[in-house]
């Protein structure tokens, strides 16, 4: 009766059931994994989000695939900020990220065809590639005092069916950023074999160190698709509005652009009071963005703190982002860890595996959740060791 895409294990894992259980108990919960801005204790400009979303101008059908002037006009301004030029006619407005990486696998893709996908990195990407029948093939990420592209395994990973390389810029767990020697050999390396660079920017907002980091949304080096969105940028995911922005030489970008504007004029998927609001919501980014990089920076020292008082256990370091990756003692899956941590004491953590990490000893927490709530869960973590 139904598709092989859809043939998934859908039985709930050992962890995910036995947090399911833990809540149902009613028992108390330290939950180092939140990453839903919109219950962590932050203030949002609540007064002008929901005037934005009250525009009678959204009383008027307007259908444009790619999203209504005024909406893109306010996301080419995002890039203005961030001193790059991207022309609001190259700009699609999607309802969210995992939406524009839908376009652009159906834009770049035939079943089969396969992607580079960064290992570690965020589990977005499996059923993303599922449903567009699309093959992920992984590229390693290497940690020597920081992390870099192996383009080694990058360049060897590359086939005749490969059409596009996935950066997430900063990546999401390892908060590292794609720095400018790293831009200009994907653009050689994606030039070269001709195939499109995919730059997941959603975390760019969130750099701890730099003052600004350069966004891949002008990059002209070779065929490029930056998404970014409200989620994040904002901490508004329940707005669904994101966007994709297409660059790269003239010819493969117009080509681009015509293809991108089939897909979206078939969906049309844009609410019109989220278009109009649009130029509000993202002006208030700011004052959430300086709530989130307060918070992390807090947790971040916390972490550092906690650790210098002990020797088993260490951080990676962390460019940006919403979470840090802490080395743990081996001895034990990372599984039967986060279950131990659980059982023993109410602290729910993630497993590296969940982000791809390849090998034991890895823990990934967030660095959104309130800081009472990190230092207590993060002591119990420490002192399990
Ligand atoms: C790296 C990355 N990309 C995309 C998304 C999804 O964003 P959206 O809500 O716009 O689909 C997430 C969500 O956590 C993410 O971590």
């Amino acid at each position: 009766m139904f598709a092989k895409r859809t043939n998934w294990n859908l039985e709930t894992n050992r962890l995910s059931a036995a947090l399911s259980a833990h809540r149902t108990s009613g028992k108390p919960l330290l939950d180092l994994t939140v990453s839903n801005p919109t219950e962590c204790g932050f203030r949002y400009d609540e007064q002008a989000i929901l005037s934005a979303l009250r525009n009678p101008a959204a009383l008027k059908y307007e259908p444009n695939p790619r999203g209504l002037e005024v909406a893109r006009g306010a996301v080419s301004q995002y890039y203005a900020e961030r001193d790059a030029i991207v022309s609001n006619d190259d700009i699609f407005l999607t309802t969210s990220t995992s939406e524009a990486y839908s376009y652009v696998f159906r834009t770049l893709c035939d079943p089969g065809d396969e992607l580079l996908i960064p290992a570690p990195s965020y589990p977005l990407f499996e059923f993303l590639a599922d449903i567009q029948d699309v093959r992920l093939v992984r590229y390693q990420l290497i940690y020597d005092h920081g992390w870099q592209i192996d383009f080694h395994a990058l360049e060897q990973a590359i086939t005749p069916r490969t059409r596009g390389v996935i950066v997430v810029h900063p990546n999401n767990p390892t908060g590292h950023f794609t720095k400018p020697e790293e831009m200009r050999k994907l653009n050689e390396i994606s030039a070269t074999c001709g195939v499109a660079i995919i730059a997941d920017e959603v975390f760019l907002d969130f750099a701890l160190k730099e003052k600004q980091i350069a966004t891949f949304a002008a990059n002209s080096g070779a065929l490029t698709f930056t998404m970014s969105g409200l989620s994040k940028i904002c901490g508004l995911p329940q707005m669904k509005a994101a966007w994709l922005a297409v660059s790269g030489p003239e010819a493969l970008r117009v080509d681009a652009l015509a293809r991108l504007e089939v897909i979206a004029d078939t969906y049309l998927s844009m609410s019109a009071p989220i278009q109009w609001a649009m130029p509000a919501l993202l002006r208030q980014r700011h004052g959430f963005q300086e709530q989130v990089i307060g918070r992390v920076s807090k947790n971040l020292s916390e972490l550092d703190r906690q650790l210098a008082t002990q020797k088993s256990c260490s951080r990676l370091e962390v460019e940006g982002g919403w979470n840090a990756v802490i080395r743990v003692p081996a001895t034990r899956s990372d599984e039967e860890l986060a279950l131990e941590l659980l059982a023993s004491h109410s602290v729910y953590i993630h497993p590296g595996h969940f982000y791809d990490f390849s090998s034991e000893g890895i823990v990934v927490v967030s660095l959104i959740t309130p800081e009472n709530e990190f230092s207590n869960g993060l002591r119990r973590l420490i002192l399990h060791f």
